[in-house]
């Protein structure tokens, strides 16, 4: 979703905001621009439809010298994506430039007061409306661009992460933000601004991560000042140290980043379970629920909410704590928990699932569960995002950045914590016995080592993809723990191919969706050696019996299957319980070359975000 990022000091403004923004590119966006204020002391904004190499093309042969400036990426919410919407927008007068990410929910009424004052609006962003709200109450206040933010943000509704400089202030750097991320990384005798801190890399590993509703205020040479919006009093500075390297936001020798982030899942599962299992695999210690045992033995119910792949993770969540903690567990898209008026208490524990940590949704879920006294819990793994500093407690997924937009580590990752939680509940409460418990853990212990042998596929898949390139729609089928690893492979070939697929729960099949099965239409059914292996091969069969082409993921060592499905993939045995994490490899890989084979983007598909910070 948009990117922000902003620079103050003495080096040239115009190439750290650039290539901040390519660093931005993977939150997807559809336009880009920069807002300098140049060596001349001019307000001079670039801004262009498409990639942020366009915007170098536009910008190539002006002048972009100059030490202060702010930049953006654009996800368009409020009007198309063209030059005219993209940010920085100006105010009327060219003095005051801004970005914004996020929402201003009563532009439209501002807009209006301001048009009845005389302004006039070149874009049909909500975004102009406050940088010639700001110009407004400058010029009628005669106030400093300080004042002027501060005052105009006390009268926007909705959601944001500004960023501001005015021609007059050319030392000057105002940023605020009200529920979308917003980091200042602090430099020797320069300061950075951005969304999320991959901009700041490689510069600072110092920052300050600004909390809601406040303003900061970057003046050349002097110490990041936070202010509170609505008393205007200092706020607490917390200057953090960034575990962020440079290594981890480059693609290592492969060709996209989802491919490095496919191969990389056994060292980030790796990374995932350090320190977590213990006692030889008959223990799992987790200190979000260590250190909140009693929530956790007294809980009625667990409510799991997440959105898209999030979601899908929190399927399997809800299968894991049901076999292993016994105890009543839901599952709910976030935005449909936020407006469901969902009925809960102080027994209640809601577990919140999300990669980005900013998902707007999810946000949204868990102060309407905190509101209703329910614990909340977090599942994350971007470290320090909003989403772990609103939970009551929580557990990082620590895969490391994702920077494909299509999820795949960070499911793996997501799925692997919900196995140790619910082990970690469940013995807790005395749910799972020592011998089931010492199972699942021993070979969740070695799911990065079965994980490597799953990729093991990556050429197989490869051919099978070549094979597959004539379909416009696939059926991805698979029951118990694997109906949400359906849900998932599906929902990875349709991101990143723009093919359509649907998973399905495999015996639902025959309820509708047979009806669509001929020789056009491929089936990918995940058949592992599990309990429903048998009722999976009658679904099988009724793909087969009306002439549809079926892949399946089997286990190792079943031949069985190569008697009825067209192809078979092989993945290593595990317990049922972890089947979800190793059939998922072939589905990402079998994603991945069609989507490659049909020339996509696959890092950063079109219309996608990375992290949806809007509702
Ligand atoms: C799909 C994908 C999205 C995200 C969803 C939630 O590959 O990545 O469906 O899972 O937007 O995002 P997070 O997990 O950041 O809350």
């Amino acid at each position: 979703m948009c990117g922000i990022v902003g620079y103050i000091g003495s080096n040239r403004a115009y190439d750290i905001l650039i290539q901040g923004l390519k660093r931005l590119e993977y939150r997807g966006y559809d336009s880009a621009g920069v807002a300098l204020v140049d060596c001349d002391g001019k307000l001079k904004i670039h801004k262009s439809q498409g990639k942020v190499s366009n915007l170098e093309s536009i910008a190539s042969g002006a002048n972009v010298e100059g030490h202060l400036g702010i930049a953006h990426t654009r996800w368009a919410t409020h009007g198309e994506p063209n030059d005219i919407n993209a940010h920085p927008h100006m105010s009327q007068s060219g003095m005051i430039a801004l970005v914004h990410n996020g929402t201003i929910e009563n532009y439209a009424v501002l807009k209006k007061v301001l048009m009845e004052h005389g302004y006039e609006f070149k874009s049909e962003t909500d975004t102009e409306v406050l940088v010639q709200l700001i110009e407004y109450i400058k010029l009628t206040s005669s106030c400093t661009l300080l004042e002027a933010v501060r005052e105009a943000l006390l009268q926007v509704d909705g959601a944001y992460a500004i960023a501001v400089v005015e021609q007059n202030e050319p030392d000057t750097l105002i940023v605020a933000r009200k529920s979308s991320p917003l980091v200042i990384g602090v430099g020797e005798d320069e300061t950075f601004i951005a969304s999320d801190a991959t901009p700041i890399v490689g510069y600072t590993d110092q920052v300050i991560y600004l909390k809601d509703n406040e303003i900061g205020v970057i003046r050349r040479g002097e110490p990041v000042q936070v202010l509170s919006l609505f008393n205007n009093e200092p706020s607490t500075i917390n200057i953090q140290k960034l575990k962020l390297s440079l290594a981890q936001l480059e693609k290592g020798g492969y060709d996209t980043f989802m491919l490095k982030e496919i191969f990389e899942q056994p060292s980030t599962l790796r990374d995932c379970l350090r320190g977590r299992i213990v006692d030889n695999c008959r223990r799992v210690t987790l200190s979000g629920v260590d250190l909140n045992q009693e929530r956790f033995k007294s809980a009625e119910r667990i409510t799991l909410v997440a959105c898209g792949t999030s979601w899908h993770a929190a399927l399997i969540g809800k299968r894991l704590i049901q076999d292993f903690c016994k105890m009543p567990v839901e599952v709910e898209y976030a935005s449909e928990f936020r407006y469901g008026n969902p009925v809960l208490n102080e027994k209640d524990i809601v577990i919140s699932i999300s990669q980005s940590g900013e998902t707007a949704d999810t946000l949204a879920a868990i102060e309407l569960a905190k509101a209703k006294g329910a614990f909340v819990y977090g599942i994350c793994n971007v470290v320090g995002a909003s989403i772990p500093r609103t939970t009551d407690s929580g557990t990082y997924i620590h895969v490391g950045p994702e920077i494909g937009v299509a999820s795949t580590k960070a499911f793996t990752g997501q799925v692997t914590v919900l196995t140790l939680l619910a082990l970690s509940v469940g013995h807790l409460r005395g749910a799972i016995d020592d011998a089931t418990l010492h199972e699942v853990l021993s070979a969740l212990d070695k799911i990065p080592e079965t994980i490597e042998e799953a990729l093991k596929v990556d050429t197989e898949v490869k051919k099978l993809s070549r094979i597959f390139s004539y379909a416009h729609n696939f059926l991805y089928l698979g029951r118990g723990y694997n109906y949400p690893t359906a849900l998932e492979g599906a929902l990875k070939l349709k991101e990143i191919s723009y093919i359509h697929a649907e998973g399905y729960p495999a015996a639902e099949m025959k309820h509708g969706p047979i009806a669509l099965i001929d020789h056009d239409m491929p089936s990918v059914i995940i058949a592992p050696s599990d309990s429903l292996y048998d009722k999976i091969i009658s679904n099988v069969q009724q793909v087969k019996s009306r002439g549809g082409a079926v892949v399946a993921i089997v286990s190792k060592g079943n031949k069985a299957m190569n008697d009825i499905a067209d192809f078979c993939i092989e993945i290593p045995e595990v317990p049922e319980c972890l089947t979800p994490l190793v059939a998922s490899i072939p589905l990402q890989l079998l994603a991945y070359y069609i989507a490659v084979n049909k020339g996509k983007d696959v890092d950063q598909p079109r219309n996608l975000a990375k992290s949806v910070t809007v509702e």
